[in-house]
C-alpha cells in the first residue's frame, strides 16, 4: 500500500478535478459540491473518455465522449450500461486540508 500526497484541498474546485499520475495509471479527484473527495482512474470503462473532464451531477460524473454516468463513490456505472472504474481511498487532513490518496500495491 503506498500513501501518497496528491495536493490540498484548495487545489481543487467544488464538482471539479484534479488528475495525476501514478506509474502508468491516470487518476482523477473529484471534490463532490458536498466537500467530499473521490479518487478514480481517470479512464472511461466504454471507451477511455478522460472522465475529469465530464460534468458532475450529483455523486455521478457523465463521461464527455458519449455520457455514461458513473458514480464516483463505487466506481459503478449507472444502468442501462456496465462497467467499474477502479477507485482509491482518499484522505484529509483536517487540519492542515493536505490530501492523501492510497494505492495497493
Ligand atoms: S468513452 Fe465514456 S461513455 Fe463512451
Amino acid at each position: 500500500m503506498n500513501r501518497l500526497h496528491i495536493g490540498h484541498l484548495a487545489d481543487i474546485e467544488e464538482k471539479g478535478a484534479r488528475t495525476f499520475m501514478v506509474e502508468d495509471t491516470e487518476i482523477a479527484v473529484f471534490k463532490l459540491s458536498d466537500g467530499s473527495l473521490h479518487a478514480v482512474e481517470n479512464r472511461c470503462p466504454h471507451k477511455g473518455g478522460k472522465l475529469s473532464e465530464g460534468m458532475v451531477c450529483g455523486t455521478s460524473v457523465h463521461c464527455p465522449l458519449h455520457d455514461w454516468k458513473i458514480d464516483l463513490r463505487n466506481g459503478k456505472v449507472h444502468e442501462p450500461d456496465d462497467g467499474c472504474l477502479n477507485t482509491y481511498k482518499t484522505e484529509i487532513d483536517g487540519a492542515s486540508g493536505e490530501i492523501y490518496i492510497t494505492i495497493a500495491g
